[in-house]
């Protein structure tokens, strides 16, 4: 069925890149029209989010820590010592190279230090996308390891936010007319003619051509390069969004001068004629996409037959990632990590990893209660290992109510992993 799919896509797409741009046939893509603006609003069929409070929306990005990842927040940036991003940024441009450590550092944080500012996000971006985006965050950027963390906001909060941001970044201007008589095929003409591909993927339609090799070979090239890649590719959305991100007239705004909206994006200006942009917004709005692949739920493996101690739990999935998070608030003024002392609105659960007694100090609950992560819940599944799957859940966009997704906005673990964790607790948790 999805084969099918691609065929008729590609179909199209060959007979819009060889046709002549002016030459006008009767299979060409339907020329946008007057309406376009709300035909990409309604065309996910998305209720009208009402206004949220904009003062309230500052002081959530104060108290959600928003600025621990991002720039462009309108609040003062975070001292290095709590900027998550600012911080592995510094290790990455061997801030701290008098450690001999720090090489190995490096490696470790290569997938963590780009983050996408959020400056102009409420004058690019549309505020019902922002609102739905901030309560069920999915991936966007084909290349960055991190995603935005599943947050505990509501949806009046998240009202509130991006309210909040569209008054850092001024309104964006209505344009019935943007892309009266634009022409979709010749926009992608242009696009692979400007060569967007080397920095950015369109999942959903014939590759785009590309300068370097992240045209058809970008997945396999993205896994086997991840560390090295620039960071205009790692922050460059998958563009198959757009259509759900951005008005026809904020399209066109964003095409015409990027730096203009976003001072410190790293898209450069394309210099397109006002006709070639509207061309080219006509494709990215219009263009036929096969269905997003979708993200599979590994099976889970059955418990392993041999003996797992804590160490190898530790080495392998506890000290890898957990442990920043989930750290010691002794060895580290004070504070043990978002998931531990608490951050990013989270309460304190005081999750320790840094050792095998602390793993065993289970986990503190909304009412100040402790309870263990071994206790199994309803279906049987200890929480943490529940934890485990619902990052995967997350991921394929069905996140879990009872449970949050672990590890939090990083890349579910394979299967291997959750089996060394079940597997050691099965055995009654060995030393
Ligand atoms: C732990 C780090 C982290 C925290 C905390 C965080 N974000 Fe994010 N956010 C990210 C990452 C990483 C992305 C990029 C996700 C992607 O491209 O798939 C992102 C993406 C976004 C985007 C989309 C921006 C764009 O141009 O695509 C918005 C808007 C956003 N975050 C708002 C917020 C707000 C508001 C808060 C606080 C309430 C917040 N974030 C807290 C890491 C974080
Ligand atoms: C003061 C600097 C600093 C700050 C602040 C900081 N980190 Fe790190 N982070 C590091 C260094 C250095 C490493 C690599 C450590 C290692 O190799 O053991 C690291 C590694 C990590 C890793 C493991 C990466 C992997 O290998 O998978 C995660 C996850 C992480 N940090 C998350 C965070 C989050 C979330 C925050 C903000 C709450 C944060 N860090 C704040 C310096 C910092
Ligand atoms: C050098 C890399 C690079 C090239 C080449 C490039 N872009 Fe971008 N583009 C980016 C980055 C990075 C962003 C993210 C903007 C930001 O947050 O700073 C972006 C954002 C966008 C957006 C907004 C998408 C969204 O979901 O927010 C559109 C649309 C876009 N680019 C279209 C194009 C088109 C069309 C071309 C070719 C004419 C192109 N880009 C070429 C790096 C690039
Ligand atoms: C980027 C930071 C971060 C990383 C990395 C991280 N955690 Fe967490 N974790 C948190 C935060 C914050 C909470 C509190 C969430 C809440 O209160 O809903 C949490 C909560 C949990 C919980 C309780 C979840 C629930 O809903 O009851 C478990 C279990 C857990 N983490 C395990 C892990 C394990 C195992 C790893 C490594 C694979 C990990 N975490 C990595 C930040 C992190």
């Amino acid at each position: 069925m999805r084969g099918k799919m691609f065929a008729v896509v590609l179909g199209f797409l060959g007979a819009a890149c060889a046709k002549n741009a002016d030459e006008a046939r009767p299979d060409a893509p339907p020329r946008a029209t007057a309406s376009a603006d709300d035909a990409t609003s309604v065309s996910s069929g998305e209720r009208p989010e009402p206004a949220g409070d904009a003062a309230r929306g500052k002081a959530l990005v104060g108290s959600f820590e928003c600025r621990r990842c991002h720039e462009g927040t309108g609040l003062e940036p975070e001292p290095l010592a709590r900027n998550c991003r600012g911080c592995h940024l510094h290790v990455l441009a061997d801030g701290f190279s008098s450690k001999p450590a720090s090489a190995t550092w490096k490696s470790h944080v290569a997938h963590l230090g780009p983050v996408p500012s959020l400056v102009g996000a409420g004058r690019r971006l549309r505020y019902e996308w922002l609102v739905r985006f901030l309560v069920e965050p999915h991936d966007l950027r084909p290349a960055l390891t991190q995603s935005m963390p599943r947050l505990a906001l509501s949806r009046e909060q998240a009202r509130d936010v991006a309210t909040y941001l569209a008054s850092l970044a001024g309104p964006s201007p209505t344009d019935a007319r943007a892309l009266v008589g634009a022409d979709a095929a010749r926009g992608r003409k242009l696009m692979d003619e400007m060569e967007c591909g080397a920095c950015h993927r369109m999942s959903g339609v014939e590759p785009l051509r590309a300068g370097t090799p992240l045209g058809p070979e970008a997945p396999r090239f993205y896994e086997r390069h991840a560390e090295e890649l620039r960071p205009a590719v790692m922050l460059a959305p998958d563009l198959r969004h757009v259509r759900e991100r951005m008005t026809s007239t904020q399209l066109v705004e964003w095409l015409r001068d990027p730096p203009g909206i976003k001072g410190d994006t790293l898209m450069p200006r394309p210099g397109l004629t006002p006709e070639a942009t509207r061309d080219v917004a006509a494709y990215l709005l219009t263009a036929p996409l096969a269905p997003a692949e979708p993200r599979r739920i590994p099976e889970a493996l059955p418990n392993l037959t041999r003996r797992v101690a804590y160490e190898e739990v530790a080495r392998e999935v506890l000290d890898v990632t957990c442990r920043h998070c989930h750290g010691s608030p002794d060895v580290a003024v004070g504070d043990g990590g978002p998931g531990n002392s608490g951050g990013f609105g989270f309460k304190r659960r005081a999750i320790n990893f840094t050792s095998y007694e602390h793993a065993q100090g289970g986990y503190v609950d909304d009412a100040g209660e402790r309870h263990s992560l071994f206790e199994p819940l309803a279906d049987g599944t200890p929480r943490i290992v529940a934890a485990l799957w619902a990052r995967h859940r997350e991921v394929a966009g069905s996140p879990d109510p009872s449970v949050r997704g672990m590890p939090l906005g990083l890349p579910p673990l394979a299967p291997e992993k959750i089996q060394l964790v079940a597997t050691w607790i099965a055995q009654g948790r060995p030393r």
